[in-house]
């Protein structure tokens, strides 16, 4: 059976209609088939999307640099879904350079083949700390460091409501004679419980997303003593939930093209839904972290000096090539405004520099 027909069946044994998380959990991550699951090429131009270190190396130059403000001795980094693995290079090489690199750097990749390219990667640009890097299968115990999570909030299935009547209710995956087809299922969700917005227009459709709140949950349980960068295309509250976001944040990106049809190209495209920060901000506050910045990608990254690494570039061609990178990742039409970064961490409150320019968590 094929990707396509295993989700079917799936929906045929159910005798109802699935959730759009379970749906997106099939398509994106089941073994093999699915599309983080499969050999298929991804990221960068052959792939369907770009992300921030595929862009440019300067953002994990930033990043790194960031690290190393909090990183003691002893003290691991933990990247989850490290896609290429050009970050973690990134961070490597630039920790090296400045003389702050971790104990272990830690990667947690659900998908063998981008575990494949990762140690292919690093071991192409920086052979010399391989032996650094270490693959794991499950959540760490007790981990003291920083830990990274770069547009992987975004990968996490997500449940699609929609209000009907003045309430709430789930939006599931159901067959037709055409083939998926969305069904309302009859399950009632509370405003209250979801931080959802009351009377919005009939038919307003959005998402919510539990397993990042549980991801985030977990997370508190696996950190001792940690600072965690959660960066991704994302908003807060109440502008995820704008009146005229009637249609909700669901996205799908195949060859570079973007639609809003996660029933098409099964396993072949990749499916997102953008980050409630503010959802993920309450969560976090309550498994115990303490929320400590809140920023655009831009603000943060200039904050970190992105410009400066422009400046101190001699060669004039390499400037010209980095200087059309940087404005990827700081232009409000490209990268700059829509992604965010935000800090959380278990012990005290402190000030980054990665927020020295901008602080937004009083928007959460
Ligand atoms: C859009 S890609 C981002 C890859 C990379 N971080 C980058 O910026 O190029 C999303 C990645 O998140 C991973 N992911 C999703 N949920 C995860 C989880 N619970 N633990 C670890 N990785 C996860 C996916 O497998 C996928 O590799």
């Amino acid at each position: 059976m094929n990707l396509e027909e295993i989700i079917k069946d799936t929906i045929i044994q159910n005798q109802a209609p699935i959730g759009f998380d379970e749906f997106m959990q099939l398509a994106l991550y089941y073994p093999k088939l699915g599309y983080y699951r499969s050999g298929s090429e991804k990221f960068g131009e052959k792939g369907d999307f770009i992300t921030a270190p595929e862009t440019s190396d300067l953002f994990g130059f930033c990043l790194a640099k960031q690290c190393a403000e909090v990183l003691k001795l002893e003290d691991d980094i933990l990247e989850f879904g490290a896609g290429s693995g050009v970050l973690a290079a990134q961070i490597l090489f630039e920790l090296g350079r400045l003389n702050k690199l971790p104990k272990h750097y830690y990667i947690l990749e659900l998908s063998a083949e981008l575990r494949y390219r990762q140690q292919q990667t690093i071991s192409s640009v920086l052979p010399e700390l391989l032996g650094r890097v270490v693959w794991l299968d499950e959540l760490p115990k007790g981990f003291c460091g920083v830990v990274i999570a770069n547009e992987v909030l975004d990968a996490m299935p997500a449940k699609r409501i929609i209000q009907q009547k003045k309430h709430f209710y789930e939006l599931g995956v159901g067959l037709s004679q055409t083939g998926f087809d969305w069904q309302i299922k009859n399950i009632k969700l509370s405003e209250n419980d979801y931080a959802l917005p009351s009377l919005m227009s009939e038919g307003y459709t959005t998402e919510i997303n539990q397993q990042a709140n549980a991801w985030i949950n977990a997370l508190h349980d696996a950190v001792d003593n940690a600072l965690i960068l959660l960066i991704d295309y994302g908003m807060h509250r109440d502008e995820y939930f704008h009146p005229q976001r009637n249609d909700g944040t669901l996205r799908c990106y195949h060859h570079h093209k973007a639609s809003d049809n996660p029933f098409i190209n099964i396993g072949e495209q990749d499916i997102t839904t953008s980050v409630n920060f503010s959802d993920i901000a309450d969560q976090a506050s309550s498994s115990g972290f303490n929320i400590i910045g809140y920023a655009t990608q831009a603000m943060f990254l200039l904050s970190l000096g992105i410009d400066e690494y422009l400046l101190n570039e001699t060669d004039e061609n390499k400037r010209i090539t980095l200087a059309q990178q940087v404005k990827q990742l700081i232009l409000p039409s490209a990268m700059g405004e829509s992604f965010k970064v935000l800090a959380l961490n278990t012990t005290q409150q402190v000030k980054l520099t990665g927020f020295k320019e901008q602080d937004l968590t009083h928007k959460l």
